[in-house]
């Protein structure tokens, strides 16, 4: 699969801070990061770029859009169409349909903490900011999400200039530029809006604020498990968002990784092939070694995003964790044939182990601490149309 992304400058917005910041500036923008997200302690403030500064107003502005159906050329479709806040901004299906009835190839991705990680999309290496990803749900014309292609563009944001309610918005959140609107304005302001999405006040953060008792016992031994040399689940999936692919503002340039993994999903052709619609990181870079290459996902809300995977092709937890203690997936009929466990390209931290069901139960016990009912049901994130 790959998205046909229109050429984009990051043009008429980008204003470069000339002025070198002192780490005194650095910690006052981070404690109005923290201020603005009412980050608790555990929660280390995310990186934003200097060219998209994070304000009240552009927050409310992309919380506005996000759930507007005006932002597809159709009005149809929004992108809470395929991120629905019940469910950890993800959808339930293995993989949504776009506006214009085109089915995707990739499952919704949940959005909760999203700022957190170092690319974005299931795999795209060139993403490195929210600002570079939101082109492909709002301009990318294939497959089409919300189909806001060039000639679509003008009758959409004519519909945010008739709009006094958005004019006002939009001129308090760009008070500096031209007035009306405009796509770079959308996507800093939805980007903006994503920055907030915050989940760190699940059973398993009061654990680690030191309510030893937000745990039970099956869920502090799942946790061991999970952080174990059997269950190996930890190299990939750690830290405060259970994601190697990890940034906040306290990341230098030069110690973010990007990693990619192949957890031994497919294996085709016996070569470690993924299905030929999508083949991860490959796609882009041609390179044959990253087949399958795909970004190890955030375990927050986990419990709420199925089906799992890029694809949406595990339906259940258990079966995650079955699939890994068996090195690989079997599938042993249909186009997609093949044993991932035989697969030269999965990660050498993809092996088989011998789990009980008691073990099996305790781990999917320790995600489901993962889960924030704070966060599903904050009325920040909820649809402003409805109020
Ligand atoms: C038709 C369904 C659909 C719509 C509409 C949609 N998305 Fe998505 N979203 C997806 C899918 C599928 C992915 C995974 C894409 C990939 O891996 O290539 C995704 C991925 C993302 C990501 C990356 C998450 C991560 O962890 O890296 C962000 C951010 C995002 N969407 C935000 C939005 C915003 C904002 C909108 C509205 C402008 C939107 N989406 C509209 C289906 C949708
Ligand atoms: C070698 C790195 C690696 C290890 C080890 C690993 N994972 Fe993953 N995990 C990934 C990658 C990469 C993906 C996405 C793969 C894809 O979609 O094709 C993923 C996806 C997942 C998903 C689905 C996420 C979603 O949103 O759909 C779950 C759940 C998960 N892993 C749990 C675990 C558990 C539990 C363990 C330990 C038994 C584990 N992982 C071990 C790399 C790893």
């Amino acid at each position: 699969m790959k998205f046909i992304v229109v050429s984009f400058i990051l043009g008429i917005l980008m204003s470069c801070n000339q002025s070198s910041t002192t780490s005194i500036e650095e910690s006052s923008q981070q404690q109005s990061i923290r201020d603005l997200l009412e980050l608790p302690a555990h929660i280390s403030a995310p990186a934003v770029p200097e060219y998209n500064p994070l304000t009240a107003e552009k927050i409310a502005l992309g919380r506005f859009l996000f759930y507007d159906k005006n932002l597809s050329a159709n009005q149809t479709q929004s992108c809470s169409s395929c991120h629905f806040q019940a469910l950890a901004f993800s959808d339930a299906v293995e993989t949504p349909f776009g506006s214009t009835g085109h089915q995707l190839t990739r499952n919704s991705q949940s959005l909760s903490n999203v700022v957190y990680h170092s690319t974005f999309t299931w795999s795209n290496n060139g993403f490195l900011e929210l600002e570079d990803q939101l082109n492909v749900p709002i301009r990318a014309d294939n497959p089409i999400e919300l189909g806001v292609t060039d000639p679509h563009i003008d009758d959409v944001l004519a519909r945010f200039d008739s709009d006094p309610d958005y004019v006002k918005m939009f001129t308090a959140a760009f008070p500096d530029s031209e007035t009306g609107a405009s796509i770079n304005k959308v996507i800093f302001s939805l980007a903006s809006f994503l920055r907030t999405m915050i989940s760190a006040d699940s059973a398993y953060d009061q654990y680690l604020l030191g309510d030893t008792t937000a745990l039970t016992e099956q869920q502090k031994w799942g946790f061991s498990l999970f952080n174990g040399e059997k269950f190996e689940c930890f190299h990939c999936h750690t830290g405060i968002n259970f994601s190697v692919s990890y940034r906040d503002s306290n990341t230098t340039e030069g110690t973010i990784q990007y990693p990619f993994f192949n957890n031994g999903l497919y294996n085709v052709d016996g070569q470690g092939s993924y299905p030929a619609e999508d083949q991860g990181l490959y796609d882009l870079t041609l390179d044959l070694a990253d087949r399958g290459m795909f970004r190890p996902q955030s375990l927050r809300n986990i419990e709420l995003t199925a089906p799992y995977m890029h694809d949406g092709s595990i339906a259940t937890l258990r079966e995650v964790i079955e699939h890994y203690a068996r090195g690989g997936r079997l599938i042993e009929n249909g186009p997609n044939a093949g044993d991932g466990n035989l697969s030269p390209l999965k990660s050498g931290l993809i092996l088989p182990f011998v789990a009980t069901d008691e073990e099996i139960d305790a781990v999917i016990a320790f995600l489901e601490s993962l889960t924030d009912y704070k966060f599903i049901n904050n009325p920040k994130f909820s649809d402003p149309f409805e109020e």
